[in-house]
């Protein structure tokens, strides 16, 4: 039985590459917030059910000029970090962390700055789209309980990770987890608190986070693989960001730091690993092998990651990859801002940006990407990489939706043309409502 019917225009992921448009469709939503139904004019239900909405006051017909999308997935982001995004991205990644990032994260032992930030955090992110987010909060316990409380009281799905960092060599005395077992007792608490806590929607799940390997004692790496094991969770961190973290695992452990994620048991296929710049063919092959996902985050990549994830190379090459914002690495909320970015960085990353050089040795052949898979990542591809039944609009998928209003077209415009001034042009202030699990969790 369903309980909400959206009538309009819809925009989803066909395959990797293509996007599927539907004219005028009813997507019909179950009382439980699962897609049931999707039709098109042509289905022979399709008046019967658009009078039965209609009649029960369950139809939302979306106006002229309006889109239905699937909600954004934002596979890689800090939430406590909201506060300083768009601050101190010229200072190099080490540098950063130790004289912005950590003090600010430090302040989540009060939770109530933790409720003020997460408050707004989470709005805006629903705002700008994006109903599933998963995300490294602090090392505080309480904090994090905050922001996965913000999750269910505000209906943003969330997967939410106690950071581990123990490693002295790496992390400033104010911020640290004191000792391996102390960290790996607060994770296990974490999850248990997560866990133990009412969930009617289902909204929460709590992820094992090293936060990267330099922070990471190997006692402290071990334990947390155990962890995701012995509670079947997601595991989150970075790998290969930029060539100091490279440098960095290779000189500690004399290998790539994807080869020290897998020997500690932290790269399954259950794993989000952001970045990953700096990945090598094995290392590649290795994610491959262990069905981990990349979370390519285009716009913190300029700053940090020293190079140009080959993302249509990975997607060829059968790799699970989606999208992140990395607040505040990246310094915007938006997916859409990082759509953008992940199709122009592929293709400075095809031509090249030395026009010094010869122009066959400039770039990397055929690497650049269409707006239709940057969409992808930023649904489908992160629906896959977290084992989630969203990211389209299908049967089957949770009603995890967008309504959003195209900026005026003159003429009449293909609908190829359509979506992708959607995808270029779309800002918070054109997102009318969203949906999670059927349920209207941001209006505008
Ligand atoms: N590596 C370790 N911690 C961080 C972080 O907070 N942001 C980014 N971008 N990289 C990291
Ligand atoms: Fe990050």
């Amino acid at each position: 039985m369903e309980s909400l019917v959206i009538r309009g225009n819809a925009f989803t992921v066909q395959d990797k590459y293509h996007v599927q448009y539907l004219a005028d469709c009813l997507v019909c939503i179950d009382s439980d917030g699962w897609i049931e139904r999707v039709l098109v004019p042509e289905d022979k239900d399709y008046e019967r059910v658009l009078i039965a909405a209609r009649q029960h006051h369950q139809l939302r017909e979306l106006a002229e000029g309006e889109y239905l999308l699937p909600g954004f997935i934002d596979l890689h982001v800090h939430a406590p970090q909201w506060p300083q995004a768009g601050l101190a991205l010229d200072r190099p990644l080490a540098d950063w962390l130790n004289v912005y990032t950590f003090p600010l994260e430090a302040r989540f032992n009060d939770r109530v700055f933790a409720r003020k930030v997460y408050k707004d955090f989470v709005r805006t992110l629903l705002a700008h789209g994006t109903t599933t987010a998963m995300m490294f909060g602090t090392i505080h316990v309480d904090a994090n309980m905050v922001l996965v409380d913000e999750c269910r009281q505000q209906g943003l799905r969330g997967y939410v990770g106690q950071v581990t960092m123990d490693n002295p060599d790496q992390t400033p005395d104010y911020y640290r987890d004191h000792s391996a077992e102390e960290a790996l007792a607060a994770s296990e608490q974490f999850i248990q608190r997560v866990q133990a806590s009412p969930d009617p929607d289902d909204l929460v799940t709590p992820v094992i986070t090293p936060r990267f390997v330099p922070s990471c004692t190997d006692e402290a790496l071990a334990g947390l693989g155990q962890l995701a094991a012995k509670y079947d969770l997601p595991i989150q961190s970075h790998v290969s960001e930029s060539n100091w973290e490279s440098q960095y695992a290779i000189d500690r452990f004399g290998m790539h730091d994807a080869e020290v994620l897998d020997h500690f048991g932290l790269l399954t296929a259950r794993a989000v690993m952001a970045h990953g710049t700096q990945l090598t063919d094995g290392d590649m092959q290795l994610l491959r092998q262990q069905q981990t996902a990349i979370a390519h985050c285009p716009i913190s990549n300029i700053y940090f990651g020293n190079g140009v994830l080959p993302v249509h190379r990975l997607l060829k090459m059968g790799n699970k990859v989606g999208l992140g914002s990395d607040i505040s690495g990246g310094y915007t909320p938006s997916l859409y801002h990082n759509i953008r970015q992940a199709v122009k960085s592929s293709r400075m990353l095809t031509d090249g940006v030395d026009s010094k050089r010869p122009v066959e040795q400039r770039g990397v052949a055929n690497s650049q990407i269409t707006a239709a898979t940057a969409f992808y990542l930023a649904t489908a591809g992160g629906a896959h990489a977290l084992h989630l039944a969203a990211g389209r609009i299908a049967v089957g998928c949770r009603a995890d939706l967008q309504v959003v209003r195209a900026h005026q077209m003159w003429g009449k415009p293909s609908t190829a043309d359509t979506f992708e001034r959607l995808m270029y042009q779309t800002e918070a202030a054109d997102i009318k409502g969203v949906y999670v699990n059927g349920h209207l969790v941001y209006e505008n």
